[in-house]
């Protein structure tokens, strides 16, 4: 059958499609349990996470599902820029944000500039709850990990935006490879090259990396329907991860306001900026997104730049100010089409097999 391929037996699932991991508070265990329970890998992004809300967050999806589930997490959290950031660049960086504070009538915060990596705590955590699948993005964990994660049988994946990217996951012994597409909503994962200059394509990716690397291959960007998942199997993928269409669905964590966005006209212009965190992320276009030239003086480090949007956003929603609002989304959202996991599922096994039988 079509959906037999290296990383369903891999990966021990069903079908080879699965829920992109979200971090910073759009998973949840429900649409984890309700993907992985349909045949698919749930997934979640837990790289905001303290470790122990890892582990209780483990124990939550045990109630919901004894199937395999991915845990993700980034292996750089913190730029190294913010070890050198000086006072002079944090307060050019407050300037920039003043108006909009202002705007909106509320106080500009002083936000702590050290922030510490909570990776490798997290690891300690991942590597007690076992998932049967421990992703990560932005980067490569050391071969301690890596070992450690082979030695538990928990199956390894990262993500490439370039063919060298992959074949550096490749050397180290990771089992699947994400191709993640500039098309994707959410973060520009890349760790080589800056990401500004590793902007390829979904349809471009998948054809480079299936000839550079042996290992199974994930494609990430711009999927949401089975015309998506049977293309990506066809350039020689050996799966598809499809995160926006399942944000838009009611059982994750994005907010009302951010799931009908995505089925309205809004869903038409997306920009790729780091306005909104430091780093490269696709959101919705907004006023945020529009007035931000991105110009490096302006940008405070990751994840220091969230720590201005972050109460800002807060007082936007309070105030239904939208247009400072980020909201998340990949190229594709214009296609989207379900609100329940299990219609999108139903939907995706069933357009993609009709598609492959022709
Ligand atoms: C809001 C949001 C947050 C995301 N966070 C993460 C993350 O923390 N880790 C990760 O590996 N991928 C993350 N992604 C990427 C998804 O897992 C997935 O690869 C991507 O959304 C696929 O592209 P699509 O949006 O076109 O379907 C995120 C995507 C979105 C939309």
């Amino acid at each position: 059958m079509w959906y037999n391929t290296p990383i369903t037996s891999l990966l021990g699932i069903q079908y080879p499609i699965l829920q992109g991991p979200m971090g910073g508070g759009f998973s949840s265990s429900k649409l984890l349990a309700a993907v992985s329970n349909a045949g698919g890998l749930g997934g979640y992004g837990a790289y905001t996470m303290q470790p122990d809300e890892i582990r209780a967050l483990a124990a939550e999806i045990r109630q919901l599902t004894d199937k395999p589930y991915n845990l993700n997490l980034w292996v750089s959290d913190v730029d190294d820029s913010l070890k050198g950031y000086t006072p002079e660049q944090f307060q050019k960086a407050r300037a920039y944000f003043k108006p909009y504070f202002d705007e909106l009538g509320i106080a500009l915060p002083e936000p702590d500039i050290y922030i510490a990596s909570k990776f490798e705590r997290q690891v300690e955590a991942m590597l007690e709850i076992r998932p049967a699948v421990f992703s990560f993005v932005f980067g490569i964990p050391d071969d301690t990990i890596l070992k450690e994660c082979r030695r538990l049988n928990i199956k390894t994946v990262g993500a490439a935006t370039t063919i060298d990217e992959a074949r550096m996951l490749e050397d180290a012994g990771v089992e699947a490879i994400v191709a993640a597409g500039f098309e994707a909503g959410g973060h520009r994962p890349s760790f080589l090259r800056p990401a500004k200059d590793s902007l390829t394509g979904t349809f471009t990716l998948v054809q480079q990396l299936r000839r550079a690397v042996r290992t199974p291959i994930i494609a990430a960007g711009g999927i949401a329907n089975g015309r998506g998942v049977a293309a990506s199997l066809m350039l020689g993928a050996d799966a598809a991860q499809i995160g926006t269409a399942f944000m838009a669905c009611d059982e994750s964590s994005a907010s009302q306001l951010h799931r009908d966005r995505i089925f309205s006209p809004a869903a038409k212009y997306t920009t790729l900026t780091n306005a909104f965190t430091g780093r490269l992320g696709r959101g919705m276009t907004n006023r945020l997104s529009d007035e931000f030239h991105g110009l490096p003086e302006d940008v405070a480090p990751f994840p220091l730049q969230g720590r201005f949007i972050a109460p800002l956003r807060a007082a936007a929603m309070e105030q239904g100010r939208a247009d400072m609002i980020l909201f998340w989304a990949g190229q594709i959202a214009t296609e989207v089409k379900h609100r329940k996991v299990e219609a999108l599922m139903e939907e995706l096994v069933r357009e993609t097999g009709e598609l492959l039988a022709r």
